[in-house]
């Protein structure tokens, strides 16, 4: 996504939960890293028991899932809401232009996991993530943008975001590894369906554009398979990565 920046992470320390037990939570350590949680967290177990406990299962600061959660269930109540508006400003943007609907639920769907599970290497993730509910080209094209959106592309009007310069810097370089999957890409039979991705990613987010997940549930509904036990619960190679943006505190 060109114009929007992650959330920082508001809470990389130990914290306890606002539940009626006595209940801790370990941060992950992902978050922890260079923190010195990173270190001393752990530190608490020593003082379990007695009905202290570690939280497992439902966050009591978060709004609780329904028993089988649709996609639209995550938009609504587990995604950083403005990379939620970011996916369907770009899918919005991709319906406007009359393009092909594996586009625009590739648009829909392609900073999933900066919405919900994670930022770094962000397209690998979400492609994934998503992997066993979708066409093929569709995943290809969610993984390819994280590297196909730093390099133009003029017959479709694509240049280097000017947003990238503010955020990274003038002298910002992507690594080799991102190189070498752009030039893989360039010549894949699905290059310009990962391209449009990039073409329709909303340079600037605009609060005045109001597009809702319903606008797109006959979309979802002919290019997502919903699973009927519910996204992380039906034992894809995925599931645990659903399950886990349900209960992201989950100690184990
Ligand atoms: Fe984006
Ligand atoms: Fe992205």
């Amino acid at each position: 996504m060109p114009d929007a920046l992650p959330q920082p992470v508001d809470d990389i320390s130990l914290t306890r939960a606002h539940s009626p037990a006595d209940t801790v939570m370990l941060a992950p350590p992902i978050c922890t890293m260079g923190e010195k949680a990173h270190f001393t967290q752990y530190d608490l177990l020593a003082t379990l028991g007695n009905g202290r406990h570690l939280l497992m299962g439902d966050d009591p600061r978060l709004p609780k899932m329904p028993a089988r959660p649709r996609l639209a269930d995550f938009f609504q109540h587990r995604f950083v809401p403005m990379v939620a508006n970011h996916l369907l400003q770009s899918a919005g943007l991709a319906k406007k232009k009359g393009l092909d609907e594996k586009v625009i639920i590739a648009c829909l769907l392609h900073d999933i996991a900066m919405a919900g599970l994670i930022t770094s290497d962000h397209g690998y993730w979400g492609a994934q993530l998503i992997e066993p509910y979708v066409d093929e080209e569709v995943s290809w094209a969610v993984r390819h943008h994280q590297a196909l959106r730093y390099f133009p592309d003029e017959s479709v009007g694509y240049s280097y975001p000017e947003a990238y310069v503010r955020y990274f810097g003038n002298d910002y370089q992507p690594p080799d590894y991102l190189h070498q999957v752009y030039e893989q890409a360039r010549r894949h039979k699905w290059y310009m369906t990962s391209r449009l991705i990039t073409v329709n990613d909303p340079y600037a987010f605009d609060p005045q554009t109001v597009v809702g997940i319903d606008d797109f549930e006959e979309v979802i509904g002919r290019h997502f398979m919903q699973p009927k036990e519910g996204l992380g619960f039906d034992n894809s190679p995925t599931s645990h990565m659903w399950r886990t943006m349900i209960w992201p505190r989950n100690s184990l």
